[in-house]
Parts: C-alpha cells; sequence; structure tokens
C-alpha cells in the first residue's frame, strides 16, 4: 500500500508522517517512510542540488531533476517495499511536481504529467492526504528557518502551487483535502480513519 502526503512547506506532513507511521507499526504493519526529493543515495544528491539557494535552476532542469531523484527511489525503495508487504509512506510524490513544476512555474501540463509517469515508472498512490493551509500559515511556521531554493520562488508562486493543488483535489478521487489549520491529534484522527478504511477494503 502506498499512501502519499502533500501540501505547501510547513503544512504539518513531516509530523503526520510520524504519527501514523508510530500508529501502524504497532499495529503490526511494516512501514517505509520517505521524503521526495531524497531517500537514496543519488535522490538525495539530487535533493541538495535542488534545495542549493545558490544555484539558478532552469524549469525544465529542475523538472527533470526531481524526475531523476523520484526513479531512483521508486526503483530503489518503492517498489521492493511494496512488493515485500510494506505500507509506504512518502513526504511528497509526483502530485508535487504538479502543483510546484505545473501549476508553481507554469510548464506545459502535457509534459508535466508526461515526465510524471516516467519518474514514478508508472507507480501511483493509493490515498493522497492534501494537508490544506494558507500560504501566510506555511510560512509563519517555517519563518526560523533558513529558506532553500524552492522556498524562496516568492508569494504568487506559493498562491500558484496552492491553487494547483486545490486543483488536484478536486480531479482525484484518491486525494483527501484535510484542514491543515487543525490540531495535531485531530488531524491525525482524520488520516487513522481514513488508512483504516483503505486496509479493510
Ligand atoms: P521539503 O522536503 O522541505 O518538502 O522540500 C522539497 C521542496 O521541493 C519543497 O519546496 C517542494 C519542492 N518539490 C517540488 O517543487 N517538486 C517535486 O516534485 C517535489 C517532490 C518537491
Amino acid at each position: 500500500m502506498f499512501i502519499t502526503f502533500e501540501g505547501i512547506d510547513g503544512s504539518g506532513k513531516s509530523t503526520q508522517i510520524l504519527l501514523l507511521r508510530e500508529y501502524l507499526v504497532k499495529n503490526g504493519h511494516k512501514v517505509v517512510t520517505l521524503r521526495e526529493p531524497g531517500g537514496t543515495e543519488l535522490s538525495e544528491y539530487i535533493r541538495a542540488v535542488l534545495l542549493n539557494k545558490k544555484l539558478e535552476v532552469s524549469d525544465i532542469s529542475e523538472l527533470l531533476l526531481f524526475q531523476a531523484a523520484r526513479a531512483d527511489l521508486v526503483k530503489t525503495i518503492v517498489l521492493p517495499s511494496l512488493d515485500q508487504g510494506r505500507i509506504v509512506l512518502s513526504d511528497r510524490f509526483f502530485d508535487s511536481t504538479t502543483a510546484y513544476q505545473g501549476y508553481g512555474r507554469g510548464i506545459d501540463m502535457e509534459i508535466i504529467e508526461k515526465s510524471n509517469q516516467i519518474g514514478s515508472l508508472g507507480v501511483l498512490p493509493d490515498m493522497t492526504f492534501y494537508l490544506n493551509i494558507e500560504r501566510s500559515v506555511g510560512i509563519d511556521r517555517d519563518k526560523e528557518k533558513d529558506r532553500d531554493r524552492m522556498e524562496l520562488s516568492g508569494d504568487e508562486f506559493y498562491d500558484r502551487v496552492i491553487h494547483g493543488y486545490d486543483e488536484l483535489a478536486k480531479n482525484e478521487s484518491r486525494f483527501i483535502t484535510i484542514d491543515g489549520n487543525q490540531d495535531v491529534k485531530t488531524i491525525h484522527a482524520l488520516v487513522v480513519a481514513e488508512v483504516e478504511k483503505l486496509i479493510n477494503k
């Protein structure tokens, strides 16, 4: 089973993944948690390039780097883990590319979709949680952090990314939108309820 978490930076995805992992392990499941980009030696190198604010990266180069990192992660970890019957939880997957590089950077959607198929090796999440917050909340939660190259893309960019996620949530039946302004425990309970439904299907 493959479950992904999406939302803008600072939406609380990583906290929810940790809590869900804890819950699933307690209930006897074998769980693998990942973050994108990253998770393999090659993908971590690519992550460092993508987030390095000293580098100028063109939009298409950025897209291809995210897909290169993804392809390595899927081949090395996601597919083998799913074959072994593990539950894979990922902090971001190709919906991030649709939201950030498609809606955010404005790359043609046909290119985005084709590249998503290539980068994911055709793997599709069973369920995707979208933690929906306003841009100001995400930025506020992250204010202590030194901003990386993506986070320096500006308010209008983030508004387009949020619009992109909202569109995905409308159009993709695997999307479950959760109001990310609620407290951590409330969100966790909502996530667990949906995951239990999926497990018992
Ligand atoms: P994060 O691990 O802090 O979420 O950092 C990853 C950054 O990369 C974040 O700003 C979202 C961005 N991103 C994309 O733009 N496209 C993608 O496909 C992925 C996976 C992440």
